[in-house]
């Protein structure tokens, strides 16, 4: 399986673009940040299942799709996945929101959880689990392994950036998980950090560098 949807989209390239610059300020960042990732839920819910329900225009009845199934779950990596929770929610704004803390072990870079809150009925839900950077790929591979337990309907998982070291491990991890990325730059450097990348994703939402 191990697919990787690679959203080429321009307005999503252009955006990307400016959030790499280094000197782009905290609430620039933030902004396209939340714009960039009302993209990218369209391209994530893309091929979500429908199903057809009875409605009444003004002029007939007719049968027309909605969402099939309960609400969408976005499932946040704390914290940057945060910065993409706003705009998701600007685009599917019944969803459901569920949090997994994890923090990475600066020795052994090796994902620790803090905090794990769901909603019910996760197997009627389909979880998009939402963190932007796809580093080592252990805190993703952990999230999504913590979060299988709770048994949802399907998993995706949106990152603005992958490293290819985070997108083997991921996928050996979880191969039945879709992964939808903005870009897949060259490598990791010895800190974890993804080069070219962007830095920090939650200094640079959150101004806390
Ligand atoms: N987390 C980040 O915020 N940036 C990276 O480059 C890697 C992990």
């Amino acid at each position: 399986m191990q697919e990787v949807h690679h959203i080429t989209h321009p307005l999503v390239q252009h955006k990307l673009t400016l959030m790499r610059q280094k000197d782009r300020s905290t609430s620039s960042f933030r902004r396209l940040l939340r714009e960039i990732s009302q993209l990218m839920a369209y391209e994530a819910t893309r091929d979500m299942p429908t199903q057809l329900i009875d409605i009444e225009t003004p002029l007939s009845p007719m049968k027309s799709p909605v969402i099939d199934g309960k609400k969408t779950v976005f499932v946040v990596i704390m914290r940057a996945g945060s910065g993409f929770l706003d705009g998701m929610l600007e685009v599917v704004p019944g969803a459901r929101v569920g949090h997994v803390g994890l923090y990475r072990d600066p020795k052994s870079l090796v994902a620790v959880e803090y905090y794990f809150k769901m909603p019910a009925d996760m197997h009627e839900r389909d979880a998009i689990v939402l963190d932007p950077m796809l580093a080592t790929g252990n805190s993703a591979a952990a999230a999504v392994e913590r979060l299988k337990e709770t048994n949802p309907r399907s998993i995706r998982f949106v990152c603005l950036l992958a490293a290819p070291e985070g997108l083997k491990k991921f996928h050996a991890a979880h191969p039945d998980v879709p992964v939808y990325t903005a870009a897949i730059d060259s490598h990791l450097n010895d800190h974890g950090y993804i080069v070219p990348g962007l830095g920090d994703a939650g200094d640079r939402m959150f101004g806390t560098k």
